[in-house]
């Protein structure tokens, strides 16, 4: 039996043979669909069709707009532009990196964010959410919520969505991972929100200074562990304390609608995005009475909970009853 080292050395050497003989991007889109096709990569990280990630990664690595015209596809690449794009699909193809850590960006709306390693690629509900929808949801203009926090922030992307979205919120977001807060920090300063994110490395809110909030946002790990042990190889890239949320992958969901009483203003919301645990939210938390957001592809899987629903559900905790209980 060959040694697997062994064997990705000739995988790697019969792709870059297949790749050579590209000359335009238009031949290494086709070569690209097949590959994908052939070797049943995983999709959904940050496009759910192998057309539009293979485009995706072509035109960045050739530094094209992503809204060039097909015309583009006939150009006769040099010999630099067929390296770089033999490079890039061999560690896509070969290695099941996510197009996402290749490029080291993720988009969400009109945003790019700064991604790798470290952090979960944004792909969230809540770009759906955050703009008009909200401000329904919240009954006030943006201009007048003042006090904001996404919990388990991870790249930054939604403590920065919601700050480009609430021009006057002081945003807090906070994450256990350390590594995930450098990328935050990037991120924010980037953005050029260092004035209004704070940064905090808490489990949920334990290390929080306290505050009230107008709103609390989270997409916190949900998934079944044992879900986490069957994903395709891509999802495994991401770190696992972004997608394990324990046995019923309800953990930080729990934690966090414990410690939500105590941390939204009278009439606050927290939202919460959940997966596919809108079942076992229902039957648990039937007090807080859960609402459930239309998303476009109909999971409507981010609910909505009241502060007034947390309140009459839950007697007020005697102080650090929270800690005590972990
Ligand atoms: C699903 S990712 C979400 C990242 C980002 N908000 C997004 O939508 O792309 C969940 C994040 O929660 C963080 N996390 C996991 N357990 C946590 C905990 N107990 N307290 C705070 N953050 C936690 C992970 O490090 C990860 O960055």
């Amino acid at each position: 039996m060959r040694a697997k080292g062994e064997r990705r050395n000739s995988e790697d050497t019969a792709f870059l043979r297949r790749a050579r003989s590209l000359a335009t991007p238009g031949e290494w889109l086709a070569f690209a669909l097949g590959e994908y096709e052939a070797h049943a990569l995983a999709l959904g990280q940050i496009a759910t069709s192998a057309h539009d990630e293979a485009l995706y990664l072509i035109l960045h690595t050739l530094a094209l707009p992503l809204d060039s015209d097909e015309r583009v596809l006939a150009q006769r690449l040099d010999a630099r532009q067929r390296a770089a794009l033999a490079d890039v699909f061999r560690r896509r193809v070969c290695e099941r990196t996510p197009a996402a850590y290749i490029t080291r960006e993720a988009w969400l709306g009109e945003l790019r964010f700064y991604v790798d390693e470290r952090v979960l690629i944004p792909r969230s509900y809540f770009l759906e959410l955050i703009g008009p929808p909200l401000d329904l949801l919240m009954g006030r203009e943006p201009h007048n919520v003042r006090r904001v926090v996404d919990v388990c922030t991870g790249s930054g992307c939604l403590a920065i969505l919601l700050a480009q979205h609430f021009p006057c919120a002081q945003v807090d977001a906070i994450d256990l991972s350390a590594p995930a807060l450098e990328v935050a920090a990037k991120n924010v300063s980037e953005h050029e929100l260092e004035g209004r994110i704070a940064l905090h490395k808490s489990d949920v809110f334990d290390a929080v200074p306290p505050a009230k909030y107008d709103l609390i946002l989270s997409n916190p790990p949900y998934e079944p562990s044992t879900h986490c042990d069957a994903l395709p190889v891509e999802f495994t890239r991401e770190p696992r304390l972004a997608l394990d949320g324990g046995s019923d992958g309800l953990t930080i969901i729990r934690k966090l609608l414990r410690q939500a009483r105590e941390r939204l203003t009278p009439d606050g919301l927290l939202l919460i995005e959940v997966g596919g645990l809108q079942n076992e939210i229902d039957r648990e938390f039937a007090a807080l009475n859960p609402r459930w957001l239309p998303t476009e592809d109909g999971s409507n899987c981010v609910c909505l909970i009241t502060a007034t629903a947390l309140r009459r559900a839950t007697p007020k905790p005697p102080p650090c009853a929270d800690r005590i209980k972990q």
